[in-house]
């Protein structure tokens, strides 16, 4: 692929304190840049200076949210080498996100590369504090101005990037997360496993409910029963109970999230047995009151793993592991992090250096 390089002006001044980076609150110089037309397909790859983007305001995606992205991170490891965590992963979820929201594929090996050459042309920004990485933010919307609903004759795909540390204020430490037994985030033959901006608008009255009963986020049910546990929206969830591992299957509603592949895969080469089941809200509580949940904790790329320390359902109330860093969840953070910071050795190949 050629990419044309624009050089901008003047660098931004980068943030001093990289132990205060937060989420998604720095932008880097520069972004990536192709346009998809009908008849002409994908096109005029660039890197050019991070900044507003002209949208004719009937476009489609702000009028039918036809929206799609992905999240992945570039790790410094200690000798200063730069690399990604399973990229091709993110590519191909993007593809089936696509294909879900009627939207032209983008190529999982032009996904790579054009991730790589972002990251390289950024290399400065990439964080070297403890915990920090630079969070790389694909993502492809319809750009046609046209107020009929159907597939848009044109696209554009971007990729920026923010330096960032943990995405939840307290770190690693345990969040407490509201089940929410009201609204639901997805039916099956809806986009719950697509990563589109849809999903994220919808569940923003459930985390602002949740907030405001001092929770940090939402579980959400399934949306026919609102008996099944499923996801927490920014993560996927996964629980410990009895010494076996616990989450929801990818059939359609739950995002198949990176992380939560990775994890599990690790889980059984330690040996635990990790049921992809639905598992009801009402055996979690019990599990909760009568001492068989041991830990639970979410993963995600932006929340890699965050334990859960409370969990409340209706009137109902649990604390998970004396509100405590569980083992599992400790030794977890630690070996995918490890992996990914260059700090153990990759034994599965997941990393690619930059
Ligand atoms: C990620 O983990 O990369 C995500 O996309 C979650 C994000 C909505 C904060």
């Amino acid at each position: 692929m050629d990419i044309r390089f624009e050089k901008r002006e003047q660098l931004k001044e980068k943030p001093q304190d990289e132990s205060k980076l937060g989420f998604g609150k720095y932008m880097t110089d520069y972004m990536f840049v192709m346009d998809w037309d009908r008849g002409e397909g994908w096109h005029d790859a660039r890197i050019v200076p991070h900044e507003p983007i002209p949208l004719e305001p009937a476009c489609v995606v702000l009028h039918y949210a036809q929206e799609t992205f992905e999240g992945l991170k570039a790790y410094r490891t200690a000798e200063g080498k730069i690399q990604l965590f399973r990229p091709e992963m993110n590519a191909r979820r993007m593809i089936h996100s696509n294909e879900r929201l009627c939207m032209p594929e983008f190529p999982e090996e032009m996904f790579v590369e054009a991730v790589k050459a972002i990251v390289r042309v950024e290399k400065d920004w990439v964080p070297s504090a403890p915990e920090t990485s630079l969070y790389i933010r694909p993502f492809m919307f319809a750009t046609e101005a046209a107020l009929g609903v159907h597939m848009a004759k044109s696209y554009k795909f971007v990729i920026i990037c923010t330096p960032v540390g943990a995405y939840y204020a307290g770190g690693i430490d345990p969040v407490k997360i509201l089940v929410e037994d009201e609204l639901v985030r997805a039916v099956k033959g809806g986009t719950g496993f697509a990563k589109c901006g849809g999903n994220y608008a919808s569940s923003i009255l459930g985390q602002v409910k949740a907030e405001a009963k001092g929770y940090t986020q939402v579980l959400w049910l399934d949306g026919v029963e609102r008996k099944y546990v499923e996801e927490v929206g920014t993560m996927n969830i996964m629980f410990k109970i009895a010494g076996e591992i616990y989450t929801a299957p990818i059939d359609g509603t739950v995002l198949p999230g990176v992380t939560r592949d990775s994890i599990i895969h690790i889980l059984k080469d330690w040996g635990y047995k990790v049921n992809e089941t639905r598992l009801s809200i009402d055996e979690l509580m019990k599990a909760g009151h009568d001492g068989t949940l041991e830990e639970a904790f979410g993963t995600g790329t932006a929340a890699v793993i965050s334990p859960v320390g409370e969990l409340a359902y209706k009137d109902d109330v649990v604390t998970i592991n004396d509100f405590q860093i569980g083992e599992l969840s400790q030794k977890l953070y630690d070996t995918l992090t490890g992996i990914q910071w260059g700090k153990l050795e990759d034994k599965y190949g997941w990393t690619q250096e930059v």
